[in-house]
């Protein structure tokens, strides 16, 4: 069983908390990805699991097994880091050989392993050239297929495709999914981009100045974010925010705001709170419609001001709700900079956030 179990894991550098109280449960050949800005301290989870940090408080399990001072040979992982450093005076054969032969394995099942990753990884062919006579994306492989012949317990993945153009990281990110498919083991896998977390995650953790912020599916990460940093961090552009007022009246109940309107969405009937309560009003440029929709929605009363064409679609950059409002609309309404745009957002698309403390309100259910 190659799970992996943080319980309250700290990792202190001097005054510097690189990671506070870490409770995640990686489960058993699942993909999972740490996501998160630069410095929030993804690459010291990794490096903790690996045995190159120094875990100073807590305890960290693979499996059943308490790891937190079994040294890194002796803990069944192999890592691939964003930079692959292949021996280049080696072929590519005895490259995938050289961790094998330093362990002592067998010259018949090392030849054995490096011929099975060779053909996983599609680089059969080029066994007996040396790394300088082959492309990024090849030498990329040839380091993901180092820790293939390992067969680890655990794969764990430093960004490892950063070197790599952006046709090429398309190309590889489906590669590493394969081999997971295939190998069926435990991924543990860092990136700070978060379309490359959204595709490639079974889950994601979202981790920001060294907390851990919300676990989930993409799908659940982007539904429900936790909280404002989630909400804000997960999707592409990122989700549009404008304060609101909400009222409660005998008539009905609405959220006001400027040039932004709508009637209370019911899921947030239970905990909207109070009447006069102030509120962040969350939603994604995506779900912004230009003319009418059925059912209830929220109105954006916006100016266009910048129109980035992107084929099917257009980006819209315009000011509204007291700030700017990006939408992704359908290209064949043909927005011009200068129109005065009416948007609308479903109401079951509408995020609600305390201000003070960050939080999504939770949702009910989302039928009247
Ligand atoms: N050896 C060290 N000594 C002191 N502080 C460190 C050390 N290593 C990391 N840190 C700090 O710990 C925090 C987390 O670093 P970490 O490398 O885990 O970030 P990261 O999420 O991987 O960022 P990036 O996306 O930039 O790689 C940062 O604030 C960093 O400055
Ligand atoms: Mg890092």
């Amino acid at each position: 069983m190659a799970t992996v179990t943080f319980e309250n894991v700290s990792k202190r550098y001097g005054d510097v908390v690189a990671v506070d109280d870490l409770n995640l449960d990686i489960r058993d050949a699942e993909f999972m990805v740490l996501v998160g800005p630069s410095g929030c301290g993804k690459t010291t989870s990794l490096r903790m699991i690996a045995g190159l940090e120094e875990i100073t408080d807590g305890t960290l399990r693979i499996g059943e097994r308490i790891i937190n001072d079994v040294p890194p040979k002796d803990r069944d992982i192999a890592m691939v880091f964003q930079s692959y450093a292949l021996y280049p005076h080696m072929t590519i054969r005895d490259n995938l050989a050289f961790g094998l032969k330093l362990r002592h394995i067998p010259r018949v099942q090392i030849d054995a392993r490096v011929k099975e990753a060779a053909a996983i990884l599609d680089l059969t062919r080029y066994l007996d050239r040396k790394p300088r006579e082959l492309s990024g994306g090849q030498r990329q492989r040839v380091a993901l297929g180092r820790a293939i012949v390992r067969e680890p317990e655990v794969f764990l993945m430093d960004e490892p495709l950063s070197n790599l153009d952006a046709k090429l990281r398309v190309e590889t990110r489906a590669n590493i999914l394969r081999l997971h498919q295939r190998l069926n083991t435990t991924f543990v896998y860092v990136t700070h981009d978060q379309i490359e977390a959204m595709t490639m995650g079974t889950r994601i953790a979202v981790m920001n100045e060294g907390r851990l912020q919300q676990v989930g599916t993409p799908q659940e990460l982007y539904d429900r974010p936790i909280n404002r940093f989630v909400a804000g961090f997960i999707g592409s552009p990122a989700m549009n925010f404008a304060t609101v007022e909400f009222t409660s009246g005998n008539e009905a109940n609405a959220l006001q705001g400027s040039s932004i309107s709508a009637p209370l969405p019911p899921q947030f009937r239970e905990s909207v709170g109070a009447s006069g309560r102030q509120l962040i009003i969350g939603f994604r440029p995506e779900h912004l419609v230009l003319g009418p929709i059925s059912g209830g929605s929220a109105v954006v009363n916006a100016k266009a001001e910048v129109v980035e064409y992107l084929g099917n679609e257009e980006l819209i950059h315009a000011s509204g709700a007291g700030r700017d409002i990006v939408a992704l609309i359908d290209s064949s309404f043909r927005v011009r900079p200068g129109d005065m745009l009416e948007l609308r957002i479903p109401l079951d698309r509408v995020q609600l956030f305390d201000p003070d403390t960050n939080f999504a309100l939770p949702f009910g259910p989302v039928t009247a």
